[in-house]
């Protein structure tokens, strides 16, 4: 495609791009189609020949955007955000454009100068801990997912616990991590892949509130330490992803500093919260953090993925992490002088994703961030109080933020029924959870077109669904 050909197309692409914006409301939010339909449709070889590109963009409409479900949607209530916008979108179109492939500095420097910048940036934005700021032994980086973030601080926490050992022998004894019975499931994983075994994850107790219970956690530390185990990385969550239960991480902190354990705080969603003052008590305890990890591609507007990930002791990651063959030897990494992300990450190769964050602080400013998630947190208040004075309801959890965790109270299956109906019909989607043992429906309000007529609108429409379901 020359560069003419690429300016006709791309102009067209961007026009596709602002319809579906403005068209999304007209689209079932969760897609409706069977597993299988969507190959159905496409042929069972790549093409011999090249084709018109005006035919693929005809086809991604017509073939592809019926699979779709729209997170982008005013209506999209499900699981976690993820948040698109505009400067983003455009910011990862030229980063794609420049096509840079950031791996270490000298393969591009403003890519890890921008990335840099961009997580110190978060720091002021947030008011998170000063010992992240680059300018200290600590540090930012992005990385694409929370889960990544906290597989790394894991790897981090396993060599500090074994003197750097057991990247070079395998690990000798039994290391323990910690976490809560809400946490996500990406710790588990992340304890599976790091070789400290599933049955080497505590899982703790949750108060009523489904936060960590501190005094488990000691407990049990206390217990593993006397069989000789290691106790090497506590993972506290900020925003439990079920429902944004806020773990008491000061409290969560002392222990492990006594006991000279890692402590990550996985703020995957909740984390942007902290751009408001008034919010920003959810960070409590922070500064006892080995490392920390927020997705601006949840809630700050940022295209997926971008992950800020945070640590207190740079060495201890980069020494987990570092692996330095002959062919990326080079001057400016051997100066000492400046940062090569790929020994911060699990992976070689990395995308400049930094632009994207550039252009969504500049755009939208703390200002811009701090309305997006006001408003979201005021609509899920309005919506919690509209559940808390219906009698056919009744709230499960706390909803600190933009997350309200309810049922109907006719039970398990008849909520289970409730929720498929409402996803069927395609209006509003919404998922579920367990808490107590008991299924609830999820409502979380995180897109940046959510207004309050669509949050009555839901709440209208599960109403209306519940009683037709009931006559049924
Ligand atoms: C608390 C929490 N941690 C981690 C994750 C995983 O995020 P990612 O997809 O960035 O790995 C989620 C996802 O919703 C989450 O809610």
């Amino acid at each position: 495609m020359t560069p003419a050909q690429f300016r006709k197309y791309g102009k067209k692409v961007i026009d596709q791009i602002a319809d579906y914006q403005e068209a999304i409301e007209s689209y079932p939010v969760l897609s409706p189609i069977s597993p299988g339909d969507i190959r159905k449709n496409l042929p069972k070889h790549p093409p011999e020949k090249g084709e018109a590109f005006d035919t693929i963009l005809s086809d991604w409409q017509e073939k592809i955007l019926p699979g779709i479900t729209h997170w982008q949607s005013p209506n999209f209530f499900a699981y976690f955000s993820a948040n698109a916008s505009g400067p983003a979108i455009l910011g990862d179109l030229i980063s794609s454009g420049l096509g840079v492939q950031g791996m270490i500095w000298a393969t591009s420097p403003a890519c890890t100068e921008l990335e840099t910048h961009m997580m110190d940036w978060l720091i002021d934005l947030l008011d998170l801990p000063k010992h992240f700021h680059s300018t200290t032994e600590g540090g930012g980086v992005i990385q694409d997912t929370a889960s990544n973030g906290t597989l790394c601080a894991l790897l981090a926490a396993r060599e500090k616990a074994t003197q750097f050992k057991s990247n070079e022998s395998g690990i000798q004894g039994e290391l323990v991590a910690y976490t809560s019975s809400q946490a996500h499931s990406s710790v588990e994983k992340a304890v599976k892949i790091a070789g400290l075994g599933r049955k080497n994850l505590q899982v703790i107790e949750v108060d009523k509130e489904f936060a960590m219970n501190p005094n488990a956690l000691e407990k049990q530390i206390k217990k593993d330490l006397e069989a000789g185990k290691i106790p090497a990385f506590v993972c506290a969550t900020i925003g439990t992803t079920s429902s944004t239960a806020i773990d008491p991480v000061q409290r969560i902190g002392e222990i492990c500093h006594t006991c000279d354990i890692w402590l990550h705080v996985d703020a995957a969603m909740a984390g942007s919260a902290a751009a408001c003052p008034e919010l920003r008590h959810i960070h409590d305890g922070l500064e006892l953090a080995d490392s920390y990890a927020f997705n601006p591609h949840k809630w700050m507007l940022t295209n997926f993925d971008c992950s800020a990930f945070f640590v207190r002791d740079r060495e201890a990651l980069i020494r987990t992490l570092t692996i330095l063959p002959e062919y990326l030897r080079n001057p400016a990494t051997e100066s000492g002088e400046v940062i090569d992300y790929r020994d911060w990450q699990i992976q070689l190769g990395r995308r400049f994703r930094a632009l994207k964050l550039w252009f969504v602080l500049r755009y939208y400013g703390k200002e811009g961030i701090q309305e997006h998630i006001r408003t979201c947190v005021e609509l899920a208040e309005r919506f919690r109080s509209w559940v808390e004075e219906d009698p056919d309801y009744e709230l499960l959890a706390p909803s600190p933020l933009n997350t309200v965790c309810f049922r109907h109270k006719k039970g398990d299956r008849f909520n289970e029924q409730l929720m498929n109906k409402l996803n069927e019909d395609g209006k509003i989607c919404l998922t579920h959870t367990r808490l107590d043992g008991k299924f609830s429906l999820r409502l979380a309000i995180g897109q940046p077109q959510t207004k309050e007529k669509h949050v009555i609108g839901a709440w209208n429409r599960i109403r209306e669904m519940a009683s037709r379901l009931d006559r049924s």
